[in-house]
C-alpha cells in the first residue's frame, strides 16, 4: 500500500474543473513532482493532500488512514510556498521555533537543539539572527524549508519553491532540497511546472494537462516513452511527423546524420543552426515543409562541413521512435 494514496479526487470551482478524477499513489520516501501547465490544477491537488482545500468528491488516504475530511493540523505535514512566507519580524530561528512551539511538547533545550540541527541541514547557522529581509531569495526559501522540517513532519508538500528564484540558485537548491529529502528519508511532493526541475528532482513524475493526470512514470519513462503527444511536447523536445498511421515522433538527439548512400530514412534540407553550447541544433525541413530538428555534438557539427540549403540525410533508429494515433492531440 502507497503511503499517500489519492483516490478519484474531482473538485470544481464554480463549474469549471480544477481537478478531474484525479488519483496517485506515492510511496514512502519517495521524491513525487506533480508538473504540468499553468493553471492544470497541480495547486489544488496539493491544497486537497494537505486539507487546506476539501474535494468535491474522492478521498486521500495518508499511512492506510482516511484523512478525507482532516483538518489540517491533524495531518503532520510540512509546506514550503514559491513565496517563502516567513515571518518578517521574526528572526530566522524564531521563524523555525514558531513551528516547533505549534506542534510538539518538546523542552526550550530541546527545541533550540532542533532549530541548531535543521539550521545546519540548510546551511544557515550564521544566518540565524537575521531578519528574512537580510536574507537572499534563495536563503529564504532554505529557511521556510527548516521551518518546514523542523518538526519532523510524516511528509513534506511544496508548490514551486523555486520558481521566484534565479537560475543559478535554483539549480544549486534543486540539488540540496534532494539531498535533504534523501537525507531524512521523508517522503515529498513538488509541485512544478519547470520539466527540467521534475527530470534532475523526482524519484517520479505525476505529469497532469487540463485537470487531469496523463502519464505517471519514473523521469526515464516520461522523456523516453511519453504517452501522449501532448507528454511529449511538454517535457524536452520533440519531432513530429506525419506517417500513413498516424503520426510519428522522436527526439533530436535520437536521429542519426548519414551519408547519401548509407540507407538513410529521411532527407532534409537545412534550415539553419542553433548554438547551444554542448551540443548544436540543426533545423531543417521535411518534404511537405514539416520541420525537423536533428541536435548534435557541437564538435561533430563544426567538422560537419555543411550550411543553409544542404542536404542532410537522415536515420530514424526504430528503437527510440514513437507513434501516436492521428487523433491524439498535441
Ligand atoms: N479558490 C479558487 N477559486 C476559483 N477558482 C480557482 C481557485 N483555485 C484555483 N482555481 C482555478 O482552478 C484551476 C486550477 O488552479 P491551480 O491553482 O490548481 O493551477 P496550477 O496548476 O497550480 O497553476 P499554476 O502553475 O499557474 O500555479 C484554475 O483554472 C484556477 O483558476
Ligand atoms: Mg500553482
Amino acid at each position: 500500500m502507497a503511503f499517500l494514496e489519492i483516490r478519484n479526487i474531482t473538485k470544481r470551482f464554480a463549474g469549471q474543473a480544477a481537478l478531474e478524477d484525479v488519483s496517485a499513489d506515492i510511496d514512502k520516501g519517495e521524491m513525487v513532482c506533480v508538473l504540468g501547465p499553468s493553471g492544470c490544477g497541480k495547486t489544488t491537488l496539493l491544497r486537497i493532500i494537505a486539507g487546506l482545500e476539501t474535494a468535491d468528491s474522492g478521498s486521500v488516504y495518508i499511512d492506510g488512514g482516511d484523512c478525507t475530511s482532516q483538518p489540517p493540523g491533524k495531518r503532520n505535514f510540512g509546506i514550503v510556498f514559491q513565496s517563502y512566507a516567513l515571518f518578517p519580524n521574526m528572526t530566522v530561528s524564531d521563524n523555525i521555533m514558531f513551528g516547533l512551539h505549534r506542534r510538539r511538547g518538546l523542552g526550550r533545550e530541546e527545541m533550540r537543539a532542533r532549530v541548531d540541527d535543521v539550521l545546519g541541514m540548510v546551511d544557515l547557522l550564521e544566518h540565524r539572527n537575521k531578519y528574512p529581509r537580510q536574507l537572499s531569495g534563495g536563503q529564504q526559501q532554505r529557511a521556510a524549508l527548516a521551518r518546514a522540517i523542523a518538526p519532523a513532519p510524516s511528509y513534506l508538500l511544496l508548490d514551486e519553491p523555486l520558481s521566484a528564484l534565479d537560475a543559478k540558485v535554483r539549480v544549486r537548491l534543486r540539488g540540496e532540497i534532494r539531498g535533504i529529502q534523501r537525507a531524512l528519508g521523508i517522503t515529498a511532493v513538488m509541485v512544478t511546472h519547470d520539466q527540467e526541475e521534475a527530470l534532475t528532482m523526482a524519484d517520479k513524475i505525476i505529469v497532469m494537462n487540463n485537470a487531469a493526470v496523463v502519464q505517471t512514470g519514473t523521469p526515464r519513462e516520461i522523456y523516453d516513452r511519453p504517452a501522449t503527444p501532448f507528454v511529449a511536447n511538454f517535457i524536452g523536445f520533440m519531432n513530429f511527423y506525419p506517417a500513413p498511421e498516424g503520426v510519428c515522433a522522436i527526439r533530436p538527439e535520437r536521429i542519426e546524420l548519414t551519408g547519401a548512400t548509407d540507407g538513410c530514412d529521411m532527407v532534409a534540407e537545412i534550415k539553419g543552426f542553433e548554438f547551444k553550447g554542448a551540443v548544436t541544433r540543426i533545423h531543417g525541413v521535411l518534404p511537405r515543409q514539416t520541420e525537423i530538428c536533428v541536435d548534435v555534438a557541437s564538435e561533430k557539427a563544426d567538422a560537419l562541413d555543411v550550411r543553409a540549403s544542404d542536404r542532410m540525410y537522415l536515420r530514424i533508429p526504430k528503437e527510440h521512435l514513437l507513434r501516436y494515433p492521428a487523433s491524439a492531440a498535441i
